[in-house]
């Protein structure tokens, strides 16, 4: 099985909920851990240095991709002229591939100093990934890991869809992808893209929550995604009770409705009371 984990957002980390995940790690039979995008709040050396050397500390096959946070924010010369250059310090190339018993993780860089928040796909991306996706052994699941989801359910995040994001789905698809991997909007949610984006088979686009930071949104606990070997994916929340990541229920097949994140009926300026010394801020992606 596969841990997906989103927004960590080091620098804003709560050392309690990333005690539990350390926890979590121990408890399952875990082939990997896929993280997808803001690994830091600002993008600094130390919170990518504490990034690197908790993951590493886990003794797991780990994956990464940079979110728009993970490159500088307020530096514009180092924004411009070398974005990455404090992320592949330390982590190497931005896309990587990572190959497991069950699963074909390969890794798409979606962010652009240019479309900050929303990232974009070039057509050579598209190309030189789907080669890549087609490399996958048969029988193993073909996962793409990116920051920006492909698919939402309000129109006020569709200005975060990545730029190609549709072409680029078309064309994964016939190269076998199974599943898209993101995050960005702090809420676990799995959603079809099949029908959405016309496909000759279905492509699931899962989205994960926020991992160990403070950053939540819309009232939705910290909370990491398990896929398994056939994509069922499970939801698990941080319980503020027992200080431990437990399974809510089954984000995918949807089974469990209350465990699908809807967005419906829940204001986006909500702030989540204080418990546990855990301060539930309002943020932006
Ligand atoms: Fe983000």
């Amino acid at each position: 099985m596969l841990l997906h984990l989103s927004d960590l957002h080091f620098g804003m980390e709560h050392n309690l909920i990333a005690d539990a995940l350390t926890q979590l790690c121990k408890e399952l039979p875990l082939e990997a851990i896929a993280i997808s995008g803001d690994l830091t709040q600002r993008a600094r050396r130390a919170q990518f240095q504490a990034f690197h050397d908790f993951f590493d500390s886990l003794g797991i096959p780990w994956i990464v991709v940079p979110g728009n946070h993970d490159i500088p924010l307020y530096h514009l010369p180092r924004r411009i002229l070398n974005p990455f250059g404090r992320y592949t310090k330390i982590f190497g190339e931005t896309e990587k591939i990572l190959e497991t018993k069950h699963f074909y993780l390969v890794g798409v860089n979606s962010i652009s100093p240019k479309h900050h928040t929303q990232g974009r796909l070039s057509h050579t991306q598209i190309t030189e990934t789907g080669q890549r996706l087609l490399k996958g052994k048969a029988g193993k699941k073909r996962i793409i890991l990116s920051h920006q989801p492909f698919r939402v359910l309000r129109n006020y995040q569709q200005k975060d869809i990545p730029i190609l994001a549709c072409e680029a789905t078309q064309h994964w698809a016939h190269c076998g992808l199974d599943a898209l991997l993101h995050g960005h909007f702090h809420v676990p949610v799995v959603l079809p893209l099949q029908e959405h984006f016309e496909l000759h088979k279905e492509v699931l686009d899962i989205q994960a929550g926020t991992a160990v930071s403070h950053r939540l949104r819309y009232d939705v606990p910290n909370s990491v995604n398990i896929i398994h070997p056939d994509l069922q994916v499970d939801r698990y929340d941080f319980n503020l009770e027992s200080n431990k990541f437990e399974r809510l229920g089954q984000l995918w097949p949807n089974l469990d409705p209350s465990c699908q994140h809807q967005h419906e009926n829940i204001d986006p300026n909500v702030y989540k009371k204080t418990a546990n010394n855990i301060v539930f801020h309002k943020t932006s992606p």
